[in-house]
């Protein structure tokens, strides 16, 4: 059965979407429909394609009562619309809506989706407040039918120290006997982030399970979007903390990613960090989900944006909010390597290359075929000799002659700074951010994805992700170059298809 509100929002989104031409949309990252994206959803592999779900606000390009965007792909690049997946339309989601959650194949080959119904709920002391329980629909691809036993999961079962109100964001999985997993978030009374797992044989009917990690302090106070996986031979925890204090370049002030890597007891349902990391040092990512290809990659995909320089653009925007390039994941050395896709190196085609450049002197160097909106870019840097320094590398794009958005490479402390402060962005808000790179004399080894608003920067080969938006004018297409001392850059630039 398609609830009112559920076919109001297709008609909707069907109707609106026809305003939005492909030129004002990026070419292979998601965007919503119509209106407002938030946070993936229910990222899967189901029926032979990837199935993407969002956060979504079809109405307005800014965040309202939450319904489930969706979309497939068969290459997580070139992705096609799917009517609206979910609406808040149960008494159970009569607060924020149907909150962010999860998806998983069940026995008889129906996909559940696991979310949370926010339901706005009278208190004791009579006032209204959002309390936040784990909700389940079942269905086939393109129609999801919610369960009548609605919600699942309520903070009731949680230990008796729980806030009851924070409780959110299911991620499931199926645990090696074919039982479900799922983690979400919560804190305890005293404002402290923490995951909590839960179990169950059937998808439908949920226990406690066990507190997975508390946070003690360390990483913000609440977390958001817990993910929790298998990766080379390591347990990986990955969770959203809001408003983190930075310990130097590390977890930048506010809300970031942070990945922990270490180990996970399935019996006692236990998490042990033996390391921790920032997933991205740049202003843009926030809230990933990851899954596993049939080839069994882990990938992942972030939402683009971040909670605190939301809200500042115009209501006449045909859309806001975007996801970040899928991510490869791996673990090196004991840390985190994200690459761009094997399916997206196939979409490279053109290739234009530069070897042995000279870049000196702050004369901005342009190079003939390296341009564009649509672009990888893959450059090597290294002083002249190994006796020899340089001080910064600036890498300039999305520009002309008054805009651009800079990649600068300060070798001496080893950081790499992103900053958008020139790139015309219409909102007021962070615009740079660094990270340190590792100390190589001076080479350095940078991939930078530019798609149209937004650019990916992945440095030595995913040791360090930086993602930035903006939104300058398309026709601001200029690469160039500067250097303070002298370097030597190979370059190759590729067209996206
Ligand atoms: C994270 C988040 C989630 C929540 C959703 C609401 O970005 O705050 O915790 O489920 O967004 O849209």
């Amino acid at each position: 059965m398609i609830s009112e509100k559920l076919e109001k929002a297709r008609a909707y989104e069907a109707e609106n979407e026809k305003k939005i031409t492909p030129q004002m949309r990026p070419v292979f990252h998601l965007t919503p429909r119509v209106g407002w994206m938030n946070d993936p959803n229910g990222f899967s592999y189901y029926n032979g394609a990837y199935h993407m779900f969002y956060q979504y606000y079809p109405y307005r390009p800014f965040w309202g009562p939450m319904h489930w965007g969706h979309a497939v792909s068969k290459d997580l690049l070139h992705w096609n619309y799917l009517p609206a997946a979910l609406a808040p339309d149960e008494p159970y989601e009569n607060g924020g809506g149907c909150f962010s959650g999860s998806a998983i194949d069940l026995a008889d080959g129906r996909q559940l989706l696991v979310y949370t119904g926010v339901l706005s709920e009278k208190q004791p002391d009579g006032t209204m407040h959002d309390v936040q329980q784990q909700c389940v629909a079942v269905g086939d691809g393109v129609n999801y039918e919610k369960c009548e036993n609605n919600p699942v999961m309520t903070a009731k079962q949680l230990p008796s120290d729980s806030n009851r109100f924070d409780f959110r964001d299911p991620k499931v999985w199926k645990a090696a006997d074919g039982s479900y997993r799922c983690v979400m978030v919560n804190c305890d009374n005293k404002g402290d982030g923490r995951a909590v797992l839960f179990e169950s044989k059937d998808g439908f009917s949920w226990n406690f399970k066990s507190i997975l990690a508390q946070n003690n302090g360390k990483f913000g106070k609440m977390w958001e979007c817990p993910d929790l996986f298998e990766l080379d031979g390591k347990a990986v925890l990955i969770v959203s903390p809001m408003e983190m204090e930075a310990e130097g370049l590390e977890y930048p002030n506010g809300h970031g990613v942070v990945c922990q890597i270490g180990t996970y007891d399935d019996e006692t349902g236990t998490f042990t960090c033996e390391h921790a990391q920032t997933v991205d040092y740049g202003v843009d990512f926030y809230a990933p989900q990851s899954t596993q290809t049939p080839d069994g990659r882990r990938v992942m995909i972030g939402w683009m944006q971040n909670w605190a320089f939301v809200n500042q653009h115009a209501e006449t925007e045909p859309w806001f909010g975007q996801m970040a390039l899928p991510r490869e994941l791996s673990i090196v050395d004991g840390k985190l390597i994200q690459r761009p896709t094997k399916e997206f190196d196939a979409c490279r085609k053109n290739p234009v290359s530069h070897n042995g450049v000279c870049v000196a002197g702050l004369e901005a160097v342009k190079l003939e075929g390296i341009e564009g909106r649509v672009a990888d870019v893959e450059l090597t840097i290294a002083p002249k000799s190994k006796d020899d320094s340089y001080y910064m590398f600036e890498m300039r794009f999305a520009q002309d002659d008054k805009h651009y958005t800079a990649l600068r490479y300060r070798t001496h402390e080893s950081e790499l700074e992103l900053d958008r402060s020139y790139s015309d962005s219409r909102i007021a808000m962070v615009h740079k951010r660094s990270c340190k790179v590792k100390d190589n004399g001076g080479k350095l080894k940078l991939r930078v994805v530019i798609d149209r608003f937004s650019a990916e920067v992945f440095a030595n080969d995913g040791e360090q992700v930086m993602s930035v938006t903006f939104t300058t004018d398309t026709a601001a297409k200029e690469i160039s170059f500067v250097a303070d001392g002298t370097v030597y850059m190979d370059i190759v630039k590729y067209d996206i298809e």
